[in-house]
């Protein structure tokens, strides 16, 4: 099988399987894991930021990133197509008592500060909801992997910070943006208070992503996770798998771009399907299909290939360190015949 999924698919190699295993650890809830510390710091560091705190998934970090920086009752303004609203079981209004409002930013889901400044509300608190932070996301899921440029965060930040909003990023593949753009991950990370950086995507770990801010805010961020449950006791055996693919995978993500570009070249012309060459700037390929998605899908199971639905007529594929460059040719060949 070629399991085109998700990037979340990939098993943890040898060395990362070798560097679990040697981890020093603590208790983290008690914040004496060693290993859990040096990762935090790491991370902190690579984004340019105060604090990191590790958490077990992207959907908690998010999660705790929206409730450290909000209210009940107020507003988080979102791409229509963010992760944040379409995949996280809408956390943030079940536990947090927050308010989805959502715009439509086609560029990598980034609003232009005119956009922000529509939303702008009239100032009337008997009766409107105070808008309280902006969520972005880079690479954006389910914008095909599409960035937006430092300039364009800063721009959104910047509107956003003087209608007095705070500004969370969803970097769950901020490694991939970053090496496609060419660009140090703080350069990106700068426009935001709070990062989602995830471990367990491109990074080829088992379990893991960091929320990522100020000092003051990881106090609050603390007790959030502690109270979701997040709060790990000797979770240096997972960090260490962190700190191994800080060093190990990131620098290699450009290889699963390339990945991505082979296969949508070789689908291009394919009957039935069509794929925006523009679009596939990072590991993920979007496929518009003239059959249903799911009808695709299934065929391309049987041909040996592994597809997601992310539309009645959009497939997702993912490319990521499990999967050659050469296997690309034949999952296109496979894709293509399931697709006429
Ligand atoms: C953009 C984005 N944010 C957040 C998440 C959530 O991460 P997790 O699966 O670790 O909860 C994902 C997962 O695919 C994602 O793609």
């Amino acid at each position: 099988m070629i399991d085109l999924r998700s990037d979340t698919v990939t098993r943890p190699s040898e060395g990362m399987r070798a560097a679990m295993a040697a981890a020093e650890v603590g208790d983290d809830v008690y914040g004496e894991d060693p290993t859990v510390n040096r990762l935090e710091a790491e991370v902190a560091r690579l984004l340019g930021k105060e604090a990191a705190l590790f958490c077990p998934s992207g959907t908690m970090s998010n999660l705790v990133a929206i409730l450290t920086a909000t209210h009940p009752g107020e507003e988080v303004l979102v791409d229509r197509e963010a992760h944040v609203l379409h995949y996280e079981l809408a956390g943030a209004a079940v536990v947090g008592g927050a308010q989805l409002r959502n715009f439509d930013a086609p560029n990598a889901g980034c609003p232009t500060p005119e956009q922000l400044l529509e939303l702008e509300r009239l100032n009337d608190p008997g009766h409107e909801p105070r808008a309280a932070l902006l969520c972005l996301e880079q690479t954006h899921n389910r914008r095909g992997g599409t960035l937006a440029t430092p300039a364009e965060l800063r721009a959104a930040a910047g509107t956003a910070r003087e209608m007095g909003m705070l500004v969370h990023l969803d970097g769950a593949r901020l490694g991939n943006a970053a090496a496609r753009l060419g660009v140090p991950l703080r350069d990106l990370a700068e426009c935001a208070d709070s990062v989602n950086f995830s471990l367990s995507k491109g990074l080829g770990c088992p379990v893991g992503s960091l929320w990522v801010g100020g000092r003051k805010a990881r106090e609050r961020a603390h007790v959030w996770r502690k109270r979701l449950g997040g709060g790990m006791r000797q979770a240096g055996v997972l960090a260490a798998a962190g700190l191994y693919a800080l060093e190990h995978q990131l620098p290699r993500l450009g290889d699963d771009h390339e990945k991505a570009r082979r296969l949508s070249c070789a689908l291009q012309g394919a009957p039935g399907l069509e794929v925006d060459e523009d679009r596939v700037q990072t590991n993920i390929v979007l496929l518009q299909t003239r059959r249903r998605a799911d009808e695709v899908i299934a065929r391309a199971a049987g041909e040996g290939v592994l597809l997601t639905a992310f539309g009645q007529h959009t497939v997702r594929c993912v490319t990521h360190l499990d999967v050659s460059l050469a296997q690309m040719d034949e999952a296109a060949a496979a894709i293509s015949r399931a697709a006429g």
